[in-house]
């Protein structure tokens, strides 16, 4: 049976005699408000989660604490931006698009790291011109052009290299890999990047300052990290040996994982943080260089929890399947254009019905969205209630990361409003898209 979970659901969401509220708001009046499909954001929540990484941070690595980069492309817009400024992180950004986000509120270009495997000439002189902190270069190709576009701009960046360390990270197990098959970085394996330290140890215009690896998404828990760490602090100790001089920061990406469905546990920040600082020490230690800087970019580990997603119900219908087994179809006025992650990744989810308490007796359920086409499925399978049905409200939980980030106007739907809620306020930070935004695209 679905029914609230406080594990899943934003830290200041409750199920409150007959429905749903977040923030102190009820789940009735934001639907009433601002429409369906609607992605309502716990702000409290966000500064609770953001604070608990940079805290853990701080506590597992006393002065060799870095800096937490919160990953723009899991869901950012000015409001968004401003929060991380205001809790004093970092921000991480791999498009032009994500910086200009942050240029529009002024964060500060210190605490801003470029990322992307293709960064255009554009981007990569928006970038220094705005002063980012940090450059993370991902090939040879932008060796050269980081270096060039540095050079004329009279400025002296500072770089990390984005090395792929051969560890794969899935879901719940790490395997490593003889050879590193993916667009990102530079493998440590067949010596590419040692390589890219020597070049770009080549160029005045660029300061090499550290080593990044990210190896995944969605990581349940730090065996993986800490797998990586030691292949690149076995780079720094090689580095020493070279040019006998340490090489002073670390960054080991995002990718801590969540709860989005009963009986998976959220990443608990002190614990992974705890732990890595315990095997980065003693490595260290082993090759006798000091502790780097360590930082971080967990995106979903932040933003993820703190966002549900409300739906209207608008049509249901009963289907038999084989063996006389039945199955309901409730159809939702979304789907997969603002949520593509059950149909990329095979994404789980929870429901539950928000705007009122409902029958005891469940029907096996999908909940599909209102895309022409058949893989649109938000949940694929769920026991909902048997009196679910039009009008009804349905709360999906943890959408904030890679939901509206990734959401796209497919069948011409219009992209969903933000929503944030907070003492039993709220207010819309991202306004809903209108048929009409989309046909001003048209000349
Ligand atoms: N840093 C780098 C370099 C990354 O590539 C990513 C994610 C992150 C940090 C943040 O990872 P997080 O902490 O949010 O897991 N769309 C997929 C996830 C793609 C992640 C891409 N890179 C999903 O919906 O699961």
């Amino acid at each position: 049976m679905s029914s609230f979970d406080p594990a899943i659901f934003s830290i200041n969401s409750r199920f409150d005699s007959d429905h749903l509220t977040i923030g102190g708001v009820s789940a009735i009046d934001l639907a009433e408000q601002f429409g369906t499909p609607v992605f309502v954001v716990d702000e409290a929540d966000f500064f609770t989660r953001a604070t608990h990484w940079k805290r853990a941070l701080e506590e597992s690595f006393g002065p060799h604490a870095g800096t937490v980069y919160y990953a723009a492309k899991s869901f950012i817009s000015k409001e968004v931006a401003r929060w991380v400024n205001k809790i004093g992180i970092g921000l991480d950004v791999c498009t032009g698009g994500e910086l200009e986000v942050a240029r529009a509120v002024d964060f500060p270009a210190a605490r801003i790291e470029l990322h992307g495997n293709n960064k255009s000439e554009a981007e990569i002189r928006c970038g220094i011109e705005y002063g980012v902190g940090t450059i993370v270069i991902d090939s040879f190709v932008e060796i050269e052009r980081v270096a060039r576009i540095a050079l004329e701009l009279g400025m002296v960046q500072k770089v990390y290299i984005r090395v792929t360390p051969g560890v794969e990270a899935h879901t719940h197990e790490f395997i490593s890999t003889a050879h590193e098959d993916v667009k990102f970085g530079f493998s440590l394996a067949s010596g590419a990047a040692w390589q890219a330290i020597e070049l770009i140890k080549k160029y005045p215009s660029l300061q090499l300052s550290g080593l990044h690896s990210h190896i995944g998404s969605q990581i349940f828990n730090s065996d993986g990290f800490a797998a990586a760490a030691k292949k690149l602090i076995q780079l720094l100790a090689r580095y020493r040996d070279t040019f006998n001089t340490e090489l002073p920061e670390l960054d080991l990406g995002g990718g801590y994982g969540i709860a989005y469905i009963p009986g998976e546990v959220t990443l608990d920040p002190y614990i992974v943080m705890k732990e890595l600082a315990g095997v980065i020490t003693s490595e260290c230690a082993a090759v006798k260089i000091a502790v780097p800087r360590i930082s971080i970019e967990p995106g979903r580990a932040i933003v993820g929890p703190t966002t549900t997603t409300l739906y209207t119900v608008g049509t249901t219908k009963e289907v038999e399947l084989d063996g006389g087994l039945r199955r309901r179809y409730v159809s939702v006025d979304g789907g997969m254009s603002e949520n593509i992650r059950p149909a990329l990744y095979g994404a789980e989810y929870l429901a539950i019905i928000a705007n009122r308490n409902s029958s005891p007796e469940q029907v096996n359920s999908r909940v599909v969205g209102k895309h022409c086409e058949s893989g649109d499925i938000i949940i694929r399978e769920i026991e909902l209630s048997r009196d679910l049905g039009p009008g009804d409200l349905l709360a999906i939980p943890a959408t904030g990361a890679y939901g509206r980030s990734m959401a796209s106007n497919y069948n011409h739907l219009p992209r969903p409003a933000v929503v944030a809620v907070i003492d039993g306020k709220a207010r819309m930070i991202v306004r809903r898209e209108s048929i009409a935004d989309l046909l001003s695209l048209e000349l």
